[in-house]
């Protein structure tokens, strides 16, 4: 259960969240113009006006409901259909973009959603008395005559640049790598090149928004918003979006309270069997209704019950998962830790993208580590480094600096550890020690606390969730992956400790099958140092299988 009270007082309002058990009270401020001030990075982007995990959520929401997405055919049309909308509505912002299979589109931001209203207003559907037409948010512009363009007025420099999503390739990054000298700019441009971009936020809210429209149609208090790495700042180009349905409570303030009341259909969703029923009823709705929705695979048996499907027109591979509030607690918890510090989005951004390159992590789920799990072993890294605060800190910190006044108890809880700031290339270079040569045998991870606490069972890598001690995050993790992974830690360190610093990055982020951790350290103390580090007293190979089935089930 999270009860989130919100106290407003002059200054602005500070969110206390208190998350079941581990009573986490994280105090975040409105306005916080410079929170990056604690370290002296060069390069990296300075929040202007830092926004709580709420606000966000909220002010993108808000946005989406005030935008538009419109199909054209040609370049040259938008110039004329931004005439002719204006005609009706006032608009902020237009973003061309070209989706995968080569549509062209124009996401429109319109000043309230009143002008959206305006827009829908005059919009017309060709129905034909066949066939039933689906309510639609999206629009097509279609000029029924050839439109002469006066190529002199028209303002072409504004949309020649269409974006696109493609992810940027490997050579190109290679080629800008080697241009740039040290470690830590080349993080710093890894983490630029990498991250999702404003019209991809956009549309990754506006893909929830629409969503949210249509079962808002259906359900009094359901909404549909994103979580996972579109929203908590670890986002790359191309991930996926992860949406889940929240149930809203009701408002009281309407004059018919407890008197006239609407007679409703309730669905138990904390019930199992009911929530995979709700998204079987949700999948088919997406599937028949909702324009550009396509590949809809209703994923019903897995841990987390999912439905999988593909927006064509905003160009996404979507997610939707049932009532999942940790999830969102656990969004809100790294999108704070990223705004703390600013290496930490660089340095997870480039261990993210090495690891995605040594195919440690993969597209799909499987026995293999996950970018959340991933994520996690960084942030607890940050922890020891005492650039991150443990979740206690937080509570500790919070609860004794009851002042509003920005980020407080950071700055409190700055004062009472040993200032670092190291830069971003020796952060990953003992990033890689640290766990080459971390005890995964007896301990586990436990960001809690900001310690190693000893493993509650046999799992190869166990990462305690922060807000339910009682579960393992990685419990996924089989020990052949983790010796693979642990394998390319070593083989990363070596790779930082031996590489001239122009050479560094493109040699981590590219597998060089010449290159393999014998070069420092040679095979029989590594296969030693892996029996004495990893295996647990099971020693022979069935009973070491026999474990792994047991993990994964
Ligand atoms: P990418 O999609 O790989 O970019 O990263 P992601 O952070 O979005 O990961 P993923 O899509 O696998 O999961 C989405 C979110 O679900 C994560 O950010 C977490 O908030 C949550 N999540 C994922 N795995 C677990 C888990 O094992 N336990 C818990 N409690 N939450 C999880
Ligand atoms: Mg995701």
């Amino acid at each position: 259960m999270a009860l989130v009270r919100r106290v407003n007082n002059s200054f602005g309002f500070v969110l206390n969240t208190f998350y079941c058990k581990c009573i986490v009270n994280i105090k975040k401020l409105k306005r916080e113009s410079n929170i990056m001030r604690y370290s002296n990075l060069a390069g990296a982007e300075i929040l202007e006006d830092y926004q709580t995990f709420a606000q966000m959520i909220k002010f993108r929401q808000t946005e989406a409901k005030k935008s538009v997405i419109i199909k054209i055919s040609e370049v040259s049309h938008i110039e004329h259909l931004k005439q002719f909308c204006e005609c009706y509505a006032r608009i902020v912002n237009i973003f061309p973009y070209n989706t995968i299979d080569n549509n062209r589109f124009v996401l429109m931001e319109c000043s309230s959603d009143k002008d959206v209203e305006a827009l829908r207003k005059i919009a017309v559907c060709k129905a034909s008395p066949e066939y039933a037409h689906c309510v639609t948010p999206f629009f097509l512009y279609k000029p029924r005559f050839k439109l002469h363009i006066n190529q002199k007025t028209l303002n072409k420099d504004n949309y020649e640049y269409y974006s696109n999503f493609e992810t940027p390739n490997l050579d190109e990054i290679n080629q800008s790598l080697k241009k740039i000298e040290s470690v830590s700019n080349q993080m710093m441009f890894l983490y630029n090149a990498l991250r999702i971009t404003e019209l991809n936020i956009r549309l990754r809210f506006y893909t929830a928004t629409q969503i949210s429209y249509y079962l808002s149609q259906l359900f009094i208090n359901l909404s549909v918003v994103p979580f996972g790495s579109s929203v908590n700042g670890f986002g790359q180009i191309g991930c996926d979006l992860d949406l889940l349905c929240k149930t809203n409570i009701s408002s009281d303030d309407k004059s018919g309270w407890k008197k006239f009341l609407f007679m409703t259909q309730v669905i138990p969703l904390v019930d199992r069997n009911e929530q995979k029923h709700f998204l079987d009823v949700v999948g088919t709705i997406m599937r028949t209704c909702i324009p550009g929705i396509t590949d809809v695979k209703k994923i019903l048996e897995a841990r987390v019950p999912i439905i999988k499907f593909r927006n064509l027109y905003t160009n996404m591979q979507c997610d939707l998962s049932s009532t999942n509030m940790t999830a969102l607690h656990m969004s809100e918890l790294l999108y704070l830790y990223g705004q703390l510090d600013r290496r930490v989005k660089p340095l997870v951004f480039t261990i993210r993208k090495w690891a995605r390159n040594m195919n440690l992590t993969k597209e799909n789920p499987g026995q293999w580590i996950t970018n959340f799990s991933l994520t996690l072993l960084i942030l607890f890294y940050l922890q020891t480094k005492d650039i991150l605060p443990s979740l206690t800190s937080i509570k500790i910190f919070s609860d004794k600096s009851n002042t509003i006044d920005n980020f407080d108890w950071f700055l409190k809880w700055k004062n009472t550890v040993s200032s670092n700031d190291e830069s971003l290339s020796k952060l990953l270079c003992e990033f890689f020690e640290y766990y080459s040569f971390f005890d995964f045998k007896t301990q586990g991870l436990c960001l809690r606390d900001g310690i190693t606490k000893v493993k509650k069972d046999v799992s190869p890598l166990y990462i305690y969730n922060p807000f339910n001690p009682s579960l393992n995050v990685s419990k996924n993790v089989t020990i052949s992956e983790l010796l693979r992974l642990v394998e390319h830690f070593q083989r990363a360190f070596h790779i930082m400790v031996y590489s001239t610093e122009k050479d560094t990055l493109v040699k981590l982020i590219n597998f060089d099958l010449n290159l393999t951790i014998n070069n420092g350290f040679n095979n029989k103390n590594k296969s030693e140092f892996i029996n004495e580090k990893f295996i647990p007293n099971v020693t022979d190979t069935n009973n070491l299988q026999k474990m792994e089935k047991n993990i994964i089930k």
